[in-house]
């Protein structure tokens, strides 16, 4: 089995990965990002969508928004959550290896590192090809990654992060000469110890821009932060934004 789907991955590392705090930053950002400004009846892609925190966010601002995830366990949760909600949302379980709908979007959205799972690093153009074919003339593509170049500030040096129940221990580890990253992350919550890896390729801003400009993208922006800071060596992020021509 490929380590992202592992269900047990998304599922015994939910705590880290989507505590209670992201549900209120989907919020904010879905208030204040120009990225992420939707108005009635725009529609949504929103690629490897988890528990549907964003999708959550957009539809109550009045999107119809599609999420897209691979883990039926997420996906699960996303109901579960749209449904506390009281919107609506199209949530269907694909890889975005292979979900395609063309024209079909206004915006794609893809979050939090959620880009770049695939061995092949062809695979992982595939799925911008599907983005950017999946968009109606106009429309944009977003990526929230962890660029190269924050990730060079911090990583290496291990992090421990409490959890409800236990602690998280992380560790990455920079492979194949900055191509790709491993992080290792073990959880421990009393008796019970949990390990998993999540491997992904990691893209500096330009390697990036050039992969979406290779599948057709018109326009590629970068910026550091959701309200569109640049991406220097200020940026907490790496968000792209990828518009399809007319
Ligand atoms: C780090 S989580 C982020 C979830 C969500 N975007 C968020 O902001 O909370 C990554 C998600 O990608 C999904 N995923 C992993 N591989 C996938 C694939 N090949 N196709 C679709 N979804 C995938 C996982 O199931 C998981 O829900």
């Amino acid at each position: 089995m490929v380590w992202y789907d592992d269900d047990d991955l998304w599922v015994d590392f939910a705590s880290v990965m989507f505590p209670a705090r992201r549900g209120q930053e989907a919020a904010t950002l879905a208030d204040t990002s120009p990225l992420l400004k939707v108005g009635a009846d725009t529609r949504v892609l929103d690629l490897a969508c988890g528990p549907g925190l964003h999708v959550v966010e957009l539809a109550r601002r009045g999107a119809r928004v599609t999420g897209v995830d691979l883990s039926a366990a997420m996906l699960e949760r996303a109901r579960a959550a749209v449904a506390a909600a009281g919107v609506s949302a199209d949530l269907v379980r694909a890889d975005m290896l292979d979900y395609v709908a063309p024209g079909e979007f206004d915006l794609v959205i893809n979050m939090f590192t959620s880009f770049g799972y695939f061995t092949e690093a062809g695979d992982n153009l595939t799925v911008l090809r599907n983005a950017h074919a999946s968009l109606a003339p106009g429309g944009s593509l977003v990526l929230d990654l962890l660029g190269k170049e924050v990730l060079a500030s911090w990583v290496g040096r291990p992090q421990a992060v409490d959890v409800e129940g236990g602690t998280v221990f992380m560790r990455d580890t920079i492979l194949d000469d900055w191509t790709r990253l491993r992080t290792d992350w073990t959880l421990v919550a009393g008796e019970v110890v949990k390990r998993k890896s999540i491997h992904s390729f990691i893209y500096s801003a330009a390697e990036i821009r050039a992969l979406l400009r290779e599948v057709g993208f018109a326009t590629v922006e970068c910026f550091g932060d959701w309200d569109l800071s640049p991406y220097d060596n200020t940026a907490r992020r790496l968000i792209v934004r990828g518009t399809r021509g007319n």
